[in-house]
């Protein structure tokens, strides 16, 4: 196992768009690190690749838990000793058929604690490894649904608010980058996973290569940008 390889951390990664990811990284030449909030499942997921002879590591993450994350950052700090890649793809999808003025308050908490407070704390504790080296690429996987466009129809508003705060936060931190780091969010399209349900067009495999290429710009590529299938999206 070499240890000048890059390194790549996927966060939700135990099933879905996440697994897909880990795999392909790791299939490109990445030492991967598969995180996923319940032990088992994580566990049992990253031996599956490791029988394929993948590069794959398994580290327990709740990205709803600040101690989770900041003990995981630690692990990866002490056994990798550094992070090129982070893609920031857990998520949740709680209110399909709500409206925010009638569904429970907690399904909108619960939405941003996942998709926008767990991002930006997930970011907060792994940044200072890629600092240490002056180089990183941070995926942050989004949605369309988090598209200006989109607040002016009803429905799914806590998803829809999570991902808008999602694209304006990319936008941010970029700003406040400094050396080579990029950061860029993009939307995976409609993918079959347990979140898509099985009517989506894409398969997590499809999702995945459309991604991925953000995990190797050079430092003349994108910074702050939100991509679908490698073109800007003006959201
Ligand atoms: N599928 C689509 O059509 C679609 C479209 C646009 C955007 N996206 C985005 O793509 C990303 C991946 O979606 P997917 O379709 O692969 O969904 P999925 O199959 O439902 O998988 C979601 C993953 O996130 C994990 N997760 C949820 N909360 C977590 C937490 N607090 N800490 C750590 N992991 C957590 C889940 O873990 P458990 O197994 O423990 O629940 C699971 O591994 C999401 O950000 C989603 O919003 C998906």
């Amino acid at each position: 196992m070499s240890h000048n390889k890059q390194v790549a951390l996927v966060t939700g990664a135990n099933r879905g768009i996440g697994f897909e990811l880990v795999k392909q990284l790791a299939l490109n030449g990445f030492r991967v690190i598969l995180t996923s909030r319940d032990q088992e499942k994580g566990h049992e997921a990253a031996q599956s690749l490791k029988h394929s002879d993948l590069d794959v590591s398994f580290v327990q993450m709740d990205i709803d838990d600040q101690v989770s994350i900041h003990q995981a950052s630690l692990i990866v700090k002490k056994t990798f000793g550094r992070l090129d890649v982070l893609i920031n793809n857990a998520g949740v999808y709680l209110d399909e058929n709500e409206l925010l003025l009638t569904m429970d308050p907690s399904i909108l908490e619960k939405t941003m604690s996942t998709n926008f407070f767990g991002v930006y704390h997930v970011i907060r504790s792994f940044i200072p490894l890629m600092e240490k080296r002056s180089y990183g690429r941070i995926i942050n996987i989004s949605s369309e649904y988090g598209m200006m466009n989109e607040m002016s129809e009803r429905g799914v508003g806590a998803y829809k608010l999570s991902k808008l705060a999602l694209n304006a936060l990319t936008q941010l931190i970029a700003a406040e980058i400094q050396g080579d780091i990029k950061i860029n969010a993009v939307c995976p399209g409609w993918v079959s996973s347990d979140m898509g349900g099985p009517a989506a067009p894409r398969t997590p495999k499809q999702a995945a290569e459309s991604i991925l290429w953000l995990a190797t710009i050079g430092p003349d590529g994108p910074q702050g940008g939100f991509f679908r299938d490698g073109k800007p999206i003006d959201w």
